[in-house]
């Protein structure tokens, strides 16, 4: 079988794109064997590579079902809550799988009440590595029976100047590790546009501020952190006050996103991002961190004051916001 994915590689030119889709297609088909064989090889190849870590843990559900259901399967450890702020909770979970289900669940929990009442949920959505595991958690509770019909999004934000079809664009993240696996409707999906012309900016980034308000704003917003304390594509020096508009990227967010682009020179050098004001209207916020490396950042974020230098720490001033941490990311 991975041979079958190293010619489709060695004539497309387009490996790491082209084998996780094969992957993705033989998952969907039934066929985990063939779909683990690949994954287990990109894992080798390209560990880096978001497309290998969803499947690898969209597989891992697969396989952990195929066992038990997931419920028994899941950890006996209790997360403890802490606080450091004393207006930031955050929770502390043996595993970025135990944080990425415990929100999976909230959120399931979420749809189902309003649906029950006949209402619609709205949703600000996260990109980057940290939440793969949350979308790869979702539609495994999608394929247990959870809809996603009464659901509407809205992505924090986009690269500037790349098309919807870019391997990188968030476009093209979101709908390979979430959207193209669920019943959300497609109306429902916004993404800030990145392939507007500069002169219709001002325009684009009102009417996304206008669409969130006409959803009733958003009822759940999931956040990363980035490792200079951004949040969104808020660089540090946002206002607090900031909406919908572009952001010029900093050196450190290029650097991190190098690798992905395969060089810092192709790394777009602007996006469209949801402001810091905008961020802060959700009525809930779940920020989740995951690793040693945001270690510092989170505990940072925790404990200095409010600061535009370190605009996660604007979160201290929401009534509800609870950062989900695995082990390593948590404060010493
Ligand atoms: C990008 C995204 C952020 C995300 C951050 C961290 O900058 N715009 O929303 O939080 O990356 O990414 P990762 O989760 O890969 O560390």
């Amino acid at each position: 079988m991975v041979d079958i994915y190293r010619t489709t590689y060695d004539e497309k030119g387009a490996g790491h794109y082209v084998a996780p889709r094969l992957a993705y297609a033989y998952l969907n088909i039934g066929l985990h064997d063939a779909s683990r064989q690949i994954v287990d090889e990109l894992m080798k190849e390209s560990p880096n590579d978001w497309r290998t870590w969803f499947l690898h843990w969209w597989l891992r559900g697969t396989e952990e079902q195929d066992r038990k259901s997931r419920r028994v399967n899941s950890s006996p450890h209790q997360p403890r809550p802490t606080m450091i702020s004393p207006a930031l909770t955050h929770r502390v979970f043996p595993t970025a799988e135990a944080a990425s289900e415990a929100l999976a669940d909230e959120i399931a929990e979420l749809i189902r009440s309003r649906a029950a009442e006949g209402r619609q949920v709205v949703l600000g959505l996260a990109t980057g590595s940290t939440p793969i595991r949350l979308y790869a958690a979702l539609v495994h509770l999608h394929r247990q029976g959870l809809s996603f019909a009464n659901v509407v999004t809205f992505n924090l934000d986009e690269y500037l100047g790349i098309e919807r079809s870019h391997e990188e664009s968030y476009w093209n993240f979101m709908h390979f590790s979430l959207f193209d696996h669920i019943d959300v409707p497609p109306e429902n999906i916004h993404i800030p546009p990145g392939t507007t012309p500069d002169e219709e900016l001002d325009a684009a980034c009102a009417a996304y501020e206008n669409a969130i308000r006409e959803a009733g704003g958003i009822d759940l917003q999931v956040l990363g952190i980035g490792h200079n304390g951004h949040i969104g594509f808020n660089e540090p020096s946002s206002p607090p006050n900031t909406r919908t508009r572009v952001m010029q990227l900093n050196e450190r967010t290029i650097r991190d996103a190098a690798n992905a682009f395969g060089g810092a020179e192709n790394v777009p050098k602007r996006a469209i991002t949801m402001g810091v004001g905008t961020i802060l209207d959700a009525r809930r916020i779940v920020l989740l961190a995951f690793g040693e490396s945001k270690a510092g950042i989170v505990q940072r974020a925790l404990t200095e004051e409010i600061s535009a230098n370190l605009p996660a720490t604007y979160l201290q001033n929401h009534p509800d916001v609870t950062l989900y941490l695995d082990q390593a990311a948590a404060p010493r």
